[in-house]
């Protein structure tokens, strides 16, 4: 297991990966809108890991709430957890009583299955378990 990503929500698309291209030099993969996510995300690979940036383009979406919450301000979001098996990841929380937001996965960006751990699980940090497409 490694970190995949680390999500951050933006207020604004272009301006924030200004500072990561522009400013400490990193390049973006990829950039997709994930309608069921109601977001179009960027990748900026950092070593094994990539931030992902995720604009809303709805107010009734998850980081369109995020960011009505947070005074309309971005902020850190959630962190990606890569698993090579997410049903038995799941399963497995789920056998031990652990608080799932995805008792089944979703399609996220480029494919790849993921499923949110509910905060109550995790002191308030959200968690995504994502296995590669
Ligand atoms: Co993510």
């Amino acid at each position: 297991m490694k970190i995949n990503h680390i999500g951050v929500a933006v207020a604004n698309l272009e301006e924030a990966l200004n500072f990561y291209t522009n400013g400490i030099g990193l390049g973006v993969t990829g950039r997709e809108t994930v309608d069921e996510q109601k977001a179009t995300v960027a990748f900026i690979p950092c070593g094994e890991a990539r931030f992902e940036l995720l604009e809303s383009t709805s107010p009734d979406g998850p980081i369109g709430k995020f960011l009505a919450k947070n005074g309309g301000r971005g902020g850190l979001h959630h962190v990606a957890i890569e698993v090579d098996d997410i049903e038995e990841a799941l399963a497995s929380l789920k056998a031990r009583g652990m608080k799932l937001i995805d008792e089944t996965p979703r399609i996220g960006a480029g494919g790849s299955k993921i499923a949110f751990v509910h905060p109550k699980t995790t002191d308030g940090v959200l968690i995504e378990l994502c296995q590669e497409a």
